[in-house]
């Protein structure tokens, strides 16, 4: 008999650079490979945490379950976070929900406003799970992409020089426009909007009351100011959820606790839907997680978090000037996107179909771990087919790995040389 059909949001899809990387790396004769594509940390969580989820499983209302917008104690410890960092009193009981991670987060906040044939605007490089999620209420996806730096083949750039163009956002937006898909810090770009950027998408969504989606999941790892959508004016706080993730603040990307934070007609949806998909999320580290946003400003963990991580960021790129390959700059974030438009691939080398016929990236991805031992990720999994040249000569280097890791890459990443021209 033939296997039940799969639905056609599942089935279907192209394989993903997740298994294409696995593959690859399973495959090369280069093992063990120095794994620099996933942005999962290669090190452990501060021990604060770590103590706060271990007194959290030991105690008895803590492995129950929880309210479904999430412990009252994360609550308030995010309520408190935020009212300073956005600027205004965050009421914990109306204006947060806790989720599965933001992802799940984020989901949510697409099940509660999308309805079949509403779209949904994001800018590409785009976080790819934001596609998937877009789609399962129906909603449509319009893409906008960020430009590259002109001269990014050529020299090393700041991330502020991607830059989105009004205009094309402007010609976007259409009367089904229902919301847009912000990313900043951004990933894979690591850029940070500027006011002045802020300001011009909050002027347009204001104009056609669309909601904002600030995936602003990197938001402690800042090297540049930051700048919160949310702060710029009421209007836009009126039409912003603003998303974080205790995964990517606390070094526990597998502990899969997020939340959403904004005004209580927003939130009130969000925290249905939220109830729907997955009812609640897993208790013990919530309370794990209240206890850190409640330590953080007092042990110095927010400075010491950016301070690590840029010293990693600055520890990586040095390996690029010795090799002459300009890079992306990042603002904030663990990822940099390095240009290998120099790199020459020899003239026949052998790719499996499955690569061979993908971007250019595709094949870079593939050729660096089989020839230096070395994974990244190729950028152009998130773009379109159409705009997937605007990164088919990037790379994306997560750099939230131990210092030793780092180094070996280095060393491998020299290996490059003779094949750069
Ligand atoms: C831009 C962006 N948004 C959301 C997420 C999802 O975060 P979480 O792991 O908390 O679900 C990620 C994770 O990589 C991300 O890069």
């Amino acid at each position: 008999m033939e296997n039940p059909r799969p639905a056609a949001r599942v089935a279907g899809r192209k394989e993903d650079v997740w298994s294409i990387v696995n593959s690859a790396a399973a495959s090369s004769p280069k093992q063990p490979i120095v794994n620099m594509g996933q942005g999962f940390f290669g090190y452990a969580p501060p021990q604060f945490i770590v103590d706060a989820a271990i007194d959290a499983l030991k105690t008895v209302e803590c492995n129950q379950y929880s309210p479904t917008r999430g412990r009252p104690r994360l609550k308030k410890a995010l309520a408190g976070a935020y009212s300073e960092w956005l600027g205004k009193p965050i009421n914990p009981d109306t204006e947060v929900t806790v989720t599965t991670g933001a992802n799940e987060g984020i989901l949510s906040a697409f099940m509660a406003f999308i309805e079949p044939g509403d779209e949904v605007i994001v800018f590409e490089p785009f976080f790819d799970q934001y596609l998937s999620n877009i789609e399962m209420p129906g909603g449509k996806v319009v893409y906008v992409p960020l430009h590259p730096p002109k001269n990014g083949a050529t020299q090393t750039t700041s991330s502020s020089e991607w830059t989105l163009d009004i205009k094309e956002l402007e010609a976007a937006i259409t009367p089904k426009t229902k919301m847009i898909v912000l990313n900043t810090p951004h990933n894979p770009i690591g850029k940070i909007f500027s006011k002045e950027e802020l300001t011009s998408i909050g002027d347009l969504c204001v104009k056609s009351n669309i909601i904002i989606l600030s995936d602003e999941v990197y938001d402690t790892l800042y090297y540049t100011p930051f700048t919160r959508i949310a702060t710029l004016s009421p209007e836009y706080a009126r039409l912003t959820l603003t998303v974080g993730s205790a995964g990517k603040s606390f070094y526990v990307t597998g502990w899969r606790v997020g939340w959403l934070i904004g005004p209580q007609h927003l939130i009130d949806y969000v925290a249905a839907a939220h109830t729907r998909i997955c009812y609640t999320t897993v208790s013990p580290l919530q309370e794990a997680i209240a206890v850190g946003f409640e330590q953080a400003p007092h042990n110095g963990f927010w400075p010491e978090s950016r301070k690590s991580l840029k010293s990693k960021m600055d520890r990586l790129n040095s390996v690029w000037s010795e090799l002459d390959l300009p890079f992306t700059d990042p603002e904030g974030g663990y990822f940099v996107l390095v240009n290998m438009a120099k790199v020459k691939i020899p003239e026949g080398y052998d790719f499996p179909p499955h690569v061979a016929s993908r971007p250019r990236d595709f094949k870079l991805c593939w050729f660096l771990i089989q020839e230096i031992g070395v994974a990244a990720i190729p950028p152009s999994e998130f773009c379109t087919d159409e705009n997937a040249g605007l990164v088919q000569d990037y790379l994306r280097f997560a750099v939230c790995k131990e210092d030793s890791v780092l180094e070996s890459a280095k060393e491998r990443l020299r290996g490059l040389k003779k094949f750069i021209e």
